[in-house]
């Protein structure tokens, strides 16, 4: 029976929230699936905590159940971005959040696919107006834990602190914030395709890994380079997240004259998750020490506003 069955892969990202499914979902274990998720089931509480525990990405569905699946999607983002749907705001930012993870995901494995790079980029619009408008959006989501230490979370938190920290800094309409937010989601795209143990302090990298780490913003940018739907904005995020204003950081060892304003805003954000997502110290040690070690190395107004968006949003 196995065989007569077609099975298509879905994210685990985007099962969030409340909504039962109207789908069966399967995992693949040793090349067989085994119905795991049953139609009738959510994905609130526990059984996504399970799931991301065994730093499970994908799931599948059986083919014929691909347009419950859409349908499912669609209904639970729209009922997310819905202040009067009933939900409450961290079930709502769960969805969101994994819809941002989603979308993430899905430009960081087929970077040339411009239809999936245009769902993220339409996406970051409704994301930034949630975060800006919404009093406790910005909290709901930060909170939630990357605890698989994925990359594509990571970038959310990032794209998410980075807002804070446009809105702190009074930044207005002219700034394409929701550039800024598509640069920081997809900042550490080369990354998901180099096979480093993202826990592993960077002091612990062979040579060969920290060489090809050091590299990962270059590599980036060489791998959308010939991409023509790759915003510039976002392809300088990729490109200069990792440098500092005192020409410290690399790739490139770029000073702050040289670095336009996302890329310096992302690489702050970027410095204080790190800590949290990768080195797991937890929230308030990482900015004491963010705020310690970084001394120098990101503008002063910046790390204030990172730490302003943090303490005002009672995260820490
Ligand atoms: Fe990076
Ligand atoms: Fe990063």
């Amino acid at each position: 029976m196995e065989a007569t069955n077609n099975y298509v892969p879905i994210r685990v990202s985007t099962l969030r929230g409340e909504l039962k499914i109207p789908f069966n979902a399967y995992v693949r274990i040793a090349n067989k699936h085994i119905l795991y998720c049953r139609m009738g089931d959510s994905f609130a509480g526990d059984r996504l905590a399970k799931l991301k525990k065994k730093k499970l990405k994908k799931m599948f569905i059986l083919d014929d159940q691909e347009t419950q699946y859409r349908d499912y999607l669609s209904q639970s983002i729209d009922m997310a971005y819905d202040k009067n749907s009933g939900s409450s705001i961290e079930s709502r930012a769960d969805v969101i959040q994994g819809s941002q993870q989603a979308s993430a995901e899905e430009v960081m494995e087929n970077p040339e696919d411009q239809a999936a790079y245009k769902i993220a980029k339409d996406g970051t619009a409704k994301y930034v107006d949630f975060i800006m408008s919404e009093d406790a959006a910005l909290k709901s989501v930060i909170n939630i834990e990357n605890t698989d230490q994925s990359l594509a979370h990571h970038g959310v938190t990032v794209a998410t602190l980075a807002l804070g920290m446009a809105q702190k800094l009074n930044l207005d309409k002219s700034h394409p914030l929701n550039l800024l937010t598509l640069g920081a989601l997809l900042h550490d795209f080369e990354l998901t395709h180099l096979d480093l143990d993202m826990s592993k302090p960077r002091s612990q990298f062979t040579e060969e890994e920290l060489a090809a780490y050091k590299n990962h913003p270059k590599d980036g940018v060489k791998r959308v380079g010939t991409l023509n739907h790759f915003d510039q904005a976002v392809t300088d995020i990729i490109f200069n997240h990792e440098e500092f204003i005192n020409g410290s950081g690399f790739p490139r060892g770029l000073k702050e004259k040289d670095l336009d304003l996302f890329s310096l805003i992302t690489s702050t954000a970027n410095a204080y998750d790190r800590l949290v997502a990768f080195e797991c110290i937890p929230k308030t040690e990482a900015l004491k020490r963010f705020m310690v070690e970084s001394m120098g190395l990101h503008k002063l107004e910046h790390m204030q506003a990172l730490k302003a968006v943090l303490k005002d949003n009672d995260i820490l």
